[in-house]
């Protein structure tokens, strides 16, 4: 069964007479993860209830599919049709039984009513958007919950889904970081691009470099060495708070991805054990020297039809795959000659209906957030 958030009083909330009940900081810590494929125990899943679409703004422009411009100009700041999140909450519930099945903890972010207005000084919003994608979010290093900040003005404060479960982890020894709150304001975006269209790449990024901006998403864990993407979400201050942020046990790389409107780097460049890397056909032609001895392997395009309702993402979510071990992986259930490519490379997928959950702009990576997997920080280059 899937288990709720904890709440416990906090230490510090506790008389001084009484002896406090620290964390013992000395065993394995409640949050661990360095890499995307050490051996995984606990697990946060997002949830689709409530799930609003994003209201028009650049960086949905920047951002997302052209064909579902109209669909956002015109449902911006509503919640997405119930058909929609039902599907996908589906879904969500099978993956959650299977991880349990395979022996994993798994958590829930709370359900929260998005449909809620917002304003700072800065920036206002009529609406959240969900609690799906808990790895654009939430950014696990080690022992540490990092929150990002994140460009799109919608998820300004996407954490509060998450704020139960990170309170429980940090009483039980987590680290907790909450990057710069962004200011989203006038500064923040780029405005000339839009009837050019914004192209990273031709030099047309949505996001300035007033203030550090990244989600999670845009970066890939291999223990000491974290790569990453300069993305429409994602600017350089912001990959530099976290370099600086993690001091010098890490190597912060920026791959090169041939993605004008790159967001969320885990369909593109996907580590699947040490040495062995996945990678999109298109986006990533080139890796950095450092990759000369891992295997590169490149997948079979998605099946998913065109038609599909992919709102937020392009087709290629078949790459965004959840790696229990090793071996183990989660796989969209479609995906036939995905799963047949992963067989033939020694892998042992697991097949989980996804597809719904998709339209959501995500798949088993994106849906989760590590919280501890069975490993130490390694160097694998
Ligand atoms: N933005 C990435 C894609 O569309 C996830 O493939």
């Amino acid at each position: 069964m899937t288990q709720a958030s904890v709440k416990q009083a906090s230490p510090v909330d506790r008389p001084r007479s009484q002896p406090a009940t620290l964390p013992n900081l000395d065993a394995v810590p409640v949050v661990n993860s360095h890499n995307e494929w050490d051996l995984l125990e606990e697990v946060i899943v997002g949830r689709a209830e409530n799930a609003c679409v994003p209201e028009w703004h650049p960086v949905l422009q920047a951002t997302m599919p052209s064909r579902h411009w109209d669909f956002f100009r015109q449902n911006g700041g509503q919640p997405f049709p119930a058909e929609v999140t039902t599907a996908a909450e589906r879904e969500l519930e099978v993956f959650c039984r299977e991880l349990e099945a395979q022996g994993v903890t798994v958590r829930r972010p709370e359900p929260i009513d998005w449909k809620q207005a917002y304003a700072t000084p800065d920036v206002a919003s009529e609406a959240g958007l969900y609690a799906a994608m808990p790895r654009d979010l939430l950014l696990v290093v080690g022992n540490e919950i990092i929150e990002a900040p994140m460009a799109w003005p919608s998820r300004l404060f996407e954490s509060r889904a998450y704020r139960p479960l990170i309170k429980h982890y940090f009483e039980r020894g987590a680290r907790w970081t909450a990057a710069p709150k962004p200011e989203l304001g006038k500064h923040t975006f780029n405005h000339d691009h839009a009837e050019a269209g914004y192209d990273i790449h031709a030099g047309r990024s949505v996001i300035t470099e007033h203030e550090p901006l990244f989600d999670a998403a845009d970066f890939s864990r291999c223990g000491r060495d974290i790569f990453c993407q300069i993305s429409q979400v994602t600017n350089r201050f912001g990959i530099e708070w976290l370099q600086r942020h993690l001091g010098e046990n890490y190597r912060v790389h920026i791959l090169e991805v041939n993605d004008p409107n790159a967001m969320h780097i885990d369909a593109s460049f996907i580590p699947l054990a040490p040495g062995r890397v996945l990678i999109h056909p298109d986006r990533v032609t080139k890796l950095p020297d450092m990759f000369a001895d891992w295997e590169v392997l490149t997948p079979p395009a998605p099946t998913v039809p065109d038609s599909h309702p992919f709102y937020f993402s392009s087709h290629w979510l078949s790459l965004n795959l959840l790696s229990l071990d090793e071996k183990r992986v989660f796989v969209e259930a479609e995906e036939q000659p995905m799963i047949d490519f992963l067989r033939r490379h020694g892998f042992e997928p697991i097949p989980v209906h996804f597809r719904n959950f998709g339209s959501l702009g995500g798949a088993f990576h994106c849906a989760t957030c590590d919280i501890r997997r069975h490993g130490n920080l390694e160097s694998y280059f």
